[in-house]
């Protein structure tokens, strides 16, 4: 994760603080697609740095002991690497916590799309009782507490108080930050060059595309959409519908049972996979793709497209091997 910097004048900043300072402006990879940035809340450099010490600060969870980082692991690529986390109260959350890798260029947050932006996103996990468990009035006032964040609140937004808003904006200045750009995979794609991959995950990338790529394509991985993969062939209405998928937000029939689709950057270090966690290794999830598909009412048409009754995608087990060895191809080293 680079992060590299060039010289710039923010007109914004020039307004806020009424003075022109040098502002290094932060660069996206050349080979993705325009990142979402509210025009509310462009990337600076302190408000970068802000957000990185609010997402370590364990400061911010009611007892104190957890911060952001506590279930997404910067060492798992901001996963957790257990199927469900421990929130501040010990309590166990219902769903596996993701990656927060790409988050730049994801319109839509939560494996059921529940946030419309990355700035909202950040109240639920800092709000709900089984996360950090705290009110944003006792956010603000904690932080408002001692100097060093009120200078630095200051000196980012020209504000004379902490508030909520700027929390969220400066965590998702940070978050945007984490990119994962740079795998073995993209020397290839941006060379051509197939020497950067072995055989095997050159075949693996030939079936990745025929079997995998409709949901999971290039350069993100992700087609921001909603899929119900056959992982379960009920969908209980318990705990405020989250087994049912994007039918708690869209509370649309044909969406039960969807889950947004996964980016598969750096795959090799964000298991276990899927919205509960429920595989630890990519074997098992290749495993499932072949045969345990369960049929229901929103299963994916793509899972029909075989020669055999049952929805699957067929491969032998030297295929899945090869799909693997691509996969892996997809995390920096
Ligand atoms: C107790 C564990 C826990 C803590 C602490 C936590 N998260 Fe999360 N986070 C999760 C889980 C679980 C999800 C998935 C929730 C869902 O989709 O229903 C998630 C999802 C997210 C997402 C959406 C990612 C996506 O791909 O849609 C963002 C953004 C996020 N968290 C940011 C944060 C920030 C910022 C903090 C600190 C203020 C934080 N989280 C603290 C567990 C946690
Ligand atoms: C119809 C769309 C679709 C197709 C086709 C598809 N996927 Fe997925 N994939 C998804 C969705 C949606 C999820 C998340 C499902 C959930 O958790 O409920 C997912 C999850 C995953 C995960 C777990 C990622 C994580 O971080 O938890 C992996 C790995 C994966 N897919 C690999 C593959 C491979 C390899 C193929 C081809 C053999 C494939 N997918 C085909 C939509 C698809």
């Amino acid at each position: 994760m680079h992060i590299p910097f060039s010289i710039l004048c923010l007109p914004l900043l020039i307004f806020i603080l009424g003075a022109c300072q040098p502002q290094k402006e932060f660069t996206f990879p050349a080979h993705f697609p325009p990142p979402i940035i509210p025009d509310r809340n462009p990337m600076t450099e302190p408000g970068i740095n802000l957000g990185k010490r609010l997402f370590f600060d364990t400061n911010l969870s009611n007892s104190g002991r957890i911060s952001c980082a506590s279930c997404h692991l910067p060492s798992h690529s901001f996963a957790d690497s257990i199927p469900l986390s421990l929130g501040d109260k010990g309590l166990i959350l219902d769903r596996h916590t993701p990656t927060l890798i790409n988050l730049a260029w994801m319109p839509e947050l939560f494996w059921d799309g529940g946030a419309k932006n990355l700035e909202s996103s950040i109240f639920a996990p800092l709000t709900h009782t089984k996360e950090m468990n705290m009110s944003l009035h006792q956010i603000t006032s904690r932080l408002n507490q001692g100097v060093s964040y009120l200078k630095q609140f200051k000196a980012t937004f020209g504000t004379d108080s902490v508030y909520s808003a700027y929390i969220a904006r400066a965590l998702a200045q940070y978050l945007r930050t984490l990119i994962a750009a740079n795998s073995p995979f993209d020397q290839y794609f941006l060379t051509k060059d197939s020497t950067f991959l072995s055989t095997k995950a050159f075949q693996g990338y030939l079936l990745f595309q025929k079997h995998c790529q409709a949901c999971h394509p290039p350069p993100l991985f992700t087609d921001n959409q909603y899929h119900n993969i056959g992982l379960n062939k009920t969908f209980p209405p318990n705990n405020e519908g989250i087994y049912q998928g994007r039918f708690r937000i869209s509370l649309d029939s044909t969406d039960i049972g969807k889950f947004k689709t996964p980016t598969l950057r750096n795959i090799a270090r964000t298991a276990p996979y899927m919205h509960d966690g429920r595989f630890t290794t990519l074997e098992e999830v290749l495993q499932h793709y072949s045969h345990q598909v369960q049929s229901s009412a929103t299963l994916d048409p793509f899972f029909f497209q075989n020669k055999t009754n049952s929805p699957r995608i067929e491969l032998s087990p030297s295929e899945q091997e090869a799909i693997i060895a691509f996969l892996n191809t997809l995390t920096e080293q």
